[in-house]
C-alpha cells in the first residue's frame, strides 16, 4: 500500500474511537512540543530573528491546541505525555530524536561543518523535512475529521505549517546553493523514520 493511502486508512480508524483519537492527539501534541523545545534550544541567545521566534511560538501553540482538542472527546484524558497516554510512544520519541542525529551526521560528512554551523544546518534540514511531512499528515488527518464530522479540527495548524515550509525554503536558499539536493536527502531519511512510526501505529490499532 502506498504511504498516503496507508496513513488515510490509519487516521480513518483513529477518528472513530474517542479513546484512540485522544491518544493520537496527545502523541501529535508531544511531537509538536518536542519540536518547539528543540527550536528553543537551537535559538541563539542574542542573534535570533523574528522568523525563528515565530516558529518556536507557533510550534508551542500547536502542542497546546492539540492538547486542548482532547477535551472535546474525553474529559480529563491524557494528562501528560507518559507512555500509557501515547500511541506507539517509543517510535514517536525515536522519530524526532533520530532525525536530529541523522541530520548532524549528514551535514558533518557532506558539508564538513561543525559546532554552531552544523547545528544551524541540521535545524534547517530537519525542520524542512518535518514541514513537508506536516503538510501531508495534517492534510490527510483533516480530511478524515471532516468525513466523520468530528468536533476536532486542525485547520489553523495546517495554515501555519504551510507558512513554515515557505520560510524554511527561504532560509535554506540562503544557507546553501545546493539546498534542494540536501533537503531531498534529508526527506529520504525522514521517510524511513516516518514509515517506522506509521507501521508501529498500525500495529497498535490492530491489537486494539
Ligand atoms: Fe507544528
Ligand atoms: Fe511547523
Amino acid at each position: 500500500m502506498k504511504q498516503p493511502e496507508q496513513l488515510q486508512k490509519i487516521v480513518n480508524k483513529i477518528v472513530q474511537s474517542d479513546d484512540v483519537h485522544s491518544k493520537w492527539l496527545n502523541s501529535l501534541s508531544m511531537m509538536e512540543n518536542t519540536g518547539a523545545r528543540k527550536i528553543s534550544k537551537y535559538e541563539h541567545p542574542v542573534h535570533t530573528n523574528i522568523i525563528v521566534l515565530k516558529h518556536a511560538a507557533e510550534e508551542a501553540r500547536h502542542a497546546y491546541y492539540l492538547k486542548k482538542q482532547i477535551s472535546k472527546l474525553a474529559k480529563e484524558a491524557c494528562p501528560d505525555y507518559s507512555y500509557p497516554y501515547l500511541l506507539a510512544p517509543i517510535e514517536s520519541y525515536h522519530y524526532l530524536n533520530m532525525l536530529d542525529v541523522e541530520a548532524c551526521r549528514y551535514i558533518k560528512k557532506e558539508l564538513k561543518l561543525e559546532g554552531r554551523d552544523m547545528k544551524h544546518g541540521a535545524y534547517l534540514l530537519v525542520t524542512y523535512a518535518i514541514e513537508v511531512r506536516a503538510d501531508m499528515l495534517y492534510g490527510i488527518y483533516q480530511e478524515a475529521l471532516t468525513k466523520y464530522s468530528s468536533k476536532v479540527n486542525v485547520k489553523s495548524i495546517i495554515a501555519e505549517e504551510e507558512g513554515h515550509l515557505e520560510e524554511m525554503q527561504r532560509m535554506l536558499e540562503v544557507f546553501h546553493p545546493e539546498w534542494e539536493r540536501l533537503a531531498g536527502d534529508m526527506c529520504k531519511v525522514e521517510n524511513k523514520l516516518f514509515e517506522r512510526w506509521v507501521t508501529a501505529i498500525g500495529k497498535v490499532l490492530e491489537s486494539n
